[in-house]
């Protein structure tokens, strides 16, 4: 369900990266937009997490490891609420999905998007009230749609004319009436600092709102005595960083909700306005606040409303990136160092593409430092590589560490929460790393790191 993501920001790779990039004053400052809250750097210079010292997490969980700072994730489901209060505040599970960190999300009050079965059955282990989850998906089947209506999921977002009539079909059958939302493509796409308006119709998911497609599923949704139609769906992009997306987005899904009203007579309940509010990954990203956001999105929402004279619908967002992604930093071990004359050092880490693919799919840039002791080195330009067998096996592409990094020493990446467990693979027989929860100067397993046994198992010997 993710669209691609700009990479607007990152270093031209045709320009030598030291012309774009400058050194950092002090390399082992850490700048708060971009680290988890309870990151600090202990007396003799090693980062520790709430309290607990990375290279203790290091002995006792190896490396790599995704480091989630809990205080921190549950801070950020409390300010999502706070800011967007009256609303409803969906965590979007693709972001980063396991039980304990899904029962944090339901503890914290909020609601759950899952798009596939297994993110569903993950929710349900996770004892996640079914009510407050909606299933999304551009091609839900049968057995998925039938498991999510025997579960008593809150509401199901149809994608398309199949679905519509495949979900009437699996609801009528169980002999339930489902809510729904119906996603519409607003023909706007945005990422980080950049949007097209009416350029993206293009693409797989939702009814286009221009070809009059989201007009015709509303009334066979409202045709259908199984499907209770509760409003409308959109999502513009991801990494956003302002709200002029958003802004035509609502602006073209409210002229919808007008329109159904004047047809149908029916004024429907929720818009729906989707994820993709952006994070900082480096100095150089510059989000717009939750509070801010907040305001915004309901300022826009309601002046749409009031010129097309609808009562305001419940709003509905969807944060997945912003709540998942700062909280976790990926600790590696350096492996390996190999300096290519005049141009950069490239440092090689016990993980890679494996663990992060980010870097290589959409150009991501990170904040990378040396986290297992302070050093008074000079800065050197370095890239961040992993231990895979490929030369897009890049980690962070450009950035400065001290010029005495050495074999051994652990490395931090920040705002590794969103996309990148959740997008891990086993190339190369990589087993997946572990999630560590820490809180409170304590911490834990969220999910164990993968074995070569659990690998190896799945092969059926001849
Ligand atoms: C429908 C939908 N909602 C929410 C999200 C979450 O986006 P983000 O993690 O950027 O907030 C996505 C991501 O692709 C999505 O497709």
């Amino acid at each position: 369900m993710r669209t691609h993501e700009a990479g607007a920001l990152h270093a031209d790779v045709t320009e030598p990266a030291s012309s774009i990039l400058r050194p950092p004053r002090d390399l082992s400052t850490l700048d708060s937009r971009v680290w988890s809250r309870n990151l600090r750097r202990n007396a003799d210079g090693a980062l520790a997490l709430s309290g607990v010292d990375v290279r203790d997490l290091a002995a006792e969980y190896g490396t790599p490891a995704y480091l989630t700072d809990e205080a921190d994730f549950r801070d950020r489901c409390r300010e999502f609420a706070r800011a967007f209060e009256g609303a409803e505040v969906h965590y979007a599970a693709k972001a980063f999905c396991s039980t304990q960190v899904l029962r944090w999300i339901a503890e914290e009050g909020l609601a759950l998007d899952v798009c596939t079965g297994g993110e569903l059955a993950a929710a349900l282990r996770a004892g996640f009230p079914p009510e407050r989850i909606t299933f999304h998906g551009n091609n839900k089947s049968v057995s998925e749609m039938d498991g999510a209506l025997a579960a008593g999921v809150g509401t199901v977002v149809l994608d398309s004319f199949v679905e519509i009539a495949r979900l009437a079909g699996v609801a009528q059958q169980r002999g339930v009436r489902q809510r729904v939302l119906v996603r519409t493509t607003v023909g706007v796409e945005a990422h980080t600092h950049e949007f097209i308006a009416t350029a993206h119709e293009d693409q797989k998911f939702g009814f286009s709102l221009a070809s009059g497609a989201a007009a015709e599923a509303v009334r066979r949704v409202l045709a259908l005595p199984s499907l209770d139609l509760a409003g409308l769906h959109s999502h513009i992009g991801s990494q956003i960083f302002d709200t002029s997306g958003f802004e035509v987005s609502a602006r073209r899904a409210v002229g919808l909700l007008a329109a159904v009203r004047d047809e149908h007579g029916a004024e429907l309940s929720t818009l729906d306005l989707g994820g993709g509010y952006g994070i900082a990954y480096t100095w150089r990203d510059d989000p717009v606040d939750i509070p801010t956001l907040a305001g915004e999105l309901t300022r826009i929402v309601a002046k749409e409303c009031e010129q097309a004279g609808l009562a305001l619908p419940t709003l509905a967002v969807e944060p997945g990136r912003a709540i998942a992604g700062p909280p976790t930093c990926t600790l590696y071990e350096v492996g390996t160092v190999k300096d290519v004359d005049g141009i950069r050092t490239y440092v090689s880490v016990d993980g890679g593409m494996s663990d992060n693919i980010r870097t290589a799919l959409y150009d991501a840039q990170y904040t990378c430092v040396l986290a297992s002791r302070a050093s008074t080195a000079e800065p050197m330009l370095a890239r961040v590589v992993g231990k895979h067998c490929e030369s897009g096996d890049i980690v962070v592409r450009d950035t400065f560490l001290p010029a005495d990094v050495a074999p051994g020493d652990l490395l931090a990446v920040a705002a590794t929460g969103a996309y990148c467990r959740s997008l891990a693979s086993n190339y190369n027989h990589i087993p997946r790393p572990p999630v560590v929860a820490v809180a409170d100067g304590t911490s834990r397993l969220v999910v164990r790191r993968e074995t070569i046994d659990d690998l190896l198992n799945l092969d059926v010997p001849a």
